[in-house]
């Protein structure tokens, strides 16, 4: 994450944390009495949630995979860390024989690999979870959730965005977990809405905007000129903000906003 201080990644981690504590109160009450000594946290950020997670679940080990640990770093100085913490700095969609050997030391030993508001990032999901059925032992159990990429408001003609529904978007988890051995037990789509603070929004929104220019078909889009590309651009960022954020009237261009206003911030989530 470039250009990424920990008070900007704060700021704008209120849902996001919220989101991981109802999956770490979903394992609790799934496995009331459960014990999982090693537990894989997959895109752990600045950590918070491996925190949680070691103050909430029993276990031996917590490992904090992210294939960008600046953040880890920045807050490892600010909060301490508890000892059976270690973090690793790894992408998770690498093919398993390039895997950190921290990673490929525990194939079928971890117990628990929990991933918070991450994969939608993750380039190639099948070979993630493929490296997660070889890290997973006999009846280890994988809890994510994962942000919907909504259909945006676009005109016809851009054929260099393209996009699915939230539907298709879970029937492809499934079978690509299905085709890694992991039996899918729980499958729950939610429609959120979250509000947000003016100064939350205005870190948020930009990374909205990069999730939905990585789906852009490079070799379509090269095919206009560069006008024609900002024009693209422009489109897309107006159908961001008409798919994701409510009560937007206020905002300038620039997204400079007012201090104590506040937008709803409409997301698509699923969790399995
Ligand atoms: C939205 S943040 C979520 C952070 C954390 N799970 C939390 O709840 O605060 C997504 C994280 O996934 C990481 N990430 C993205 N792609 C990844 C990949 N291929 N492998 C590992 N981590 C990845 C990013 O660097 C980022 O820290």
């Amino acid at each position: 994450m470039d250009k990424v201080t920990l008070e900007d990644y704060d700021k704008r981690n209120s849902m996001r944390f919220e989101e991981g504590k109802q999956l770490i109160g979903q394992i609790i009450s799934d496995f009331p009495t459960g014990i999982f000594p090693i537990i894989l946290d997959v895109g752990c950020g600045s950590g918070n949630l491996s925190r949680a997670m070691a103050r909430l679940i029993p276990h031996d080990t917590i490992f904090g995979i992210d294939s960008d640990l600046g953040l880890v770093t920045l807050s490892e100085n600010k909060n301490s860390t508890p000892e059976t913490i270690s973090y690793v700095s790894q992408d998770i969609s690498q093919p398993w024989d390039q895997l950190a050997p921290e990673l490929t030391r525990l194939a079928g030993h971890v117990d628990l690999i929990l991933s918070n508001i991450t994969l939608h990032w993750v380039t190639d999901i099948a070979t993630a979870c493929k490296n997660f059925e070889h890290l997973l032992k006999p009846g280890g159990v994988f809890y994510f959730n994962i942000l919907g990429i909504k259909t945006i408001p676009i005109s016809p003609k851009l054929q260099c965005l393209p996009q699915k529904r939230i539907v298709s978007q879970i029937t492809e988890m499934v079978s690509i977990l299905y085709r890694n051995e992991l039996e899918v037990r729980r499958s729950e789509l939610f429609q959120n809405r979250w509000l947000y603070s003016g100064e939350e929004l205005y870190s948020l929104i930009p990374i909205m905007y990069k999730m939905c220019y990585n789906l852009i078909n490079e070799s379509e889009f090269l095919k206009f000129d560069e006008i024609e590309q900002e024009k693209v651009r422009e489109e897309i960022r107006n159908g961001v903000h008409a798919a994701y954020v409510f009560d937007l009237e206020n905002v300038e261009e620039n997204y400079v906003v007012a201090s104590g206003e506040q937008f709803w911030f409409r997301y698509d989530s699923f969790t399995m």
